[in-house]
């Protein structure tokens, strides 16, 4: 008994013994780091009820101790105390039939850091969001100029050296050379184009997410001969997504897509488009391996899952072993100014 009273006295944390008097929570000892954090002498507590000591007390703090002593098995709760201006833990442990010993952790420091952590976290998927849309405003911008300013001068000079070589004649010394500028100009043109296409695909802007979808489905699926099909619900009329949303889902589903084909030895895989008055979802179904035990965490579902986070949506992936993948991302149907970061300060814009 000595030794558990040296050790109430010698532990470094607030530790204090209750029992219930007529529906009253009576104080019976106190050890000397209660005295020290909760700033109250041994002599003060002693014999009273708690409400005594703590008129001001959150509910929870009266309430543990309560469950503990009435069921009889250890009790635990967290919480701030505006008292002692701290975040506390009290695991209250009934040590006889109406005795309870509650020790008080402070766990202010993790709470701070895990907020802080938190704060990280939200900017950071702000962040990424911000530096998606910008991505995609700069592929965007650099297709146009390609397209108006590179493209029309480069048509323009394949016209002229047209017209050159419409006027030389057969034995002309320079006849090759014209043709091979021609030759090269037309190559010119072909590669601008599919720079273009690449960077800013026109399917997605004339025709809609749900053609680019196809398309990009034919480009990356077919060559490995894996067998596909677009289920659509929801009209994309009624329910219509802002265009960087659907700039974003098509990069996403590009990447989910060739991860089909990279790692899922799927002979087969559905596209689902899910329009609702609200939300978009897109998944991606295959039938491979699923997800191995064995999997290596890579970049492209963890940049995916948060770039989604940050804009409202999420990815979701269900998927067992040998029976096939489903990835479902869903997201808003429109980007919400300023409702991209989630904490209290927008850092960003
Ligand atoms: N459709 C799928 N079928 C089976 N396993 C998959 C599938 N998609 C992803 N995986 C597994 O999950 C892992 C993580 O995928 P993720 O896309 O994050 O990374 P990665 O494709 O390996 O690399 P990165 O995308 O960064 O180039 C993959 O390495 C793979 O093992
Ligand atoms: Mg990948």
């Amino acid at each position: 008994m000595k030794l558990y009273r040296i050790l109430f006295e010698k532990v470094f944390d607030p530790i204090a013994l209750y029992k219930v008097d007529e529906d009253r929570i009576i104080f019976l000892d106190v050890n000397p780091a209660y005295e020290r954090v909760m700033k109250l002498s041994r002599d003060d507590v002693i014999g009273k009820a708690f409400y005594e000591v703590w008129p001001n007390a959150e509910p929870r703090w009266s309430r543990v101790i309560r469950e503990c002593l009435t069921q009889k098995k250890t009790a635990h709760c967290i919480g701030e105390s505006l008292d002692v201006n701290s975040y506390l833990e009290a695991i209250a442990f009934p040590i006889q039939p109406d005795m309870a010993a509650v020790i008080f952790l402070d766990r202010t420091k993790l709470k701070r850091s895990d907020n802080a952590l938190r704060q990280r976290q939200n900017q950071l998927r702000a962040l990424a969001a911000k530096l998606t849309i910008t991505e995609e405003e700069t592929r965007r911008n650099i297709a146009s100029d390609l397209h108006d300013r590179l493209g029309y001068e480069l048509v323009s000079q394949l016209r002229v050296l047209r017209e050159i070589a419409s006027e030389l004649d057969s034995e002309s010394s320079i006849k090759d050379s014209i043709q091979k500028l021609i030759n090269s100009t037309e190559n010119i043109i072909a590669e601008n184009r599919s720079l273009i296409f690449e960077l800013s695909p026109p399917v997605l802007k004339e025709a809609g997410l749900n053609p680019a979808l196809e398309e990009l489905a034919k480009n990356i699926l077919e060559p490995d001969k894996i067998q596909w099909q677009i289920i659509t619900k929801g009209s994309a009329e009624e329910f219509i997504a802002d265009d960087s949303i659907c700039v974003i889902l098509y990069r996403m589903a590009r990447e989910l897509l060739i991860n089909a084909v990279k790692h899922s030895g799927a002979s087969k895989v559905n596209i689902i488009i899910n329009r609702k008055p609200e939300i978009i979802t897109v998944a991606i179904e295959d039938n491979g391996t699923g997800m191995l035990k064995t999997s290596s965490k890579g970049f492209g579902l963890f940049s995916i899952q948060e770039r989604l986070l940050a804009l409202g949506g999420n990815l979701k992936i269900i998927s067992e072993q040998g029976k096939g993948l489903m990835a479902v991302m869903t997201c808003p149907l429109k980007l919400k100014d300023g409702e991209i970061f989630h904490g209290n300060k927008n850092i960003i814009s």
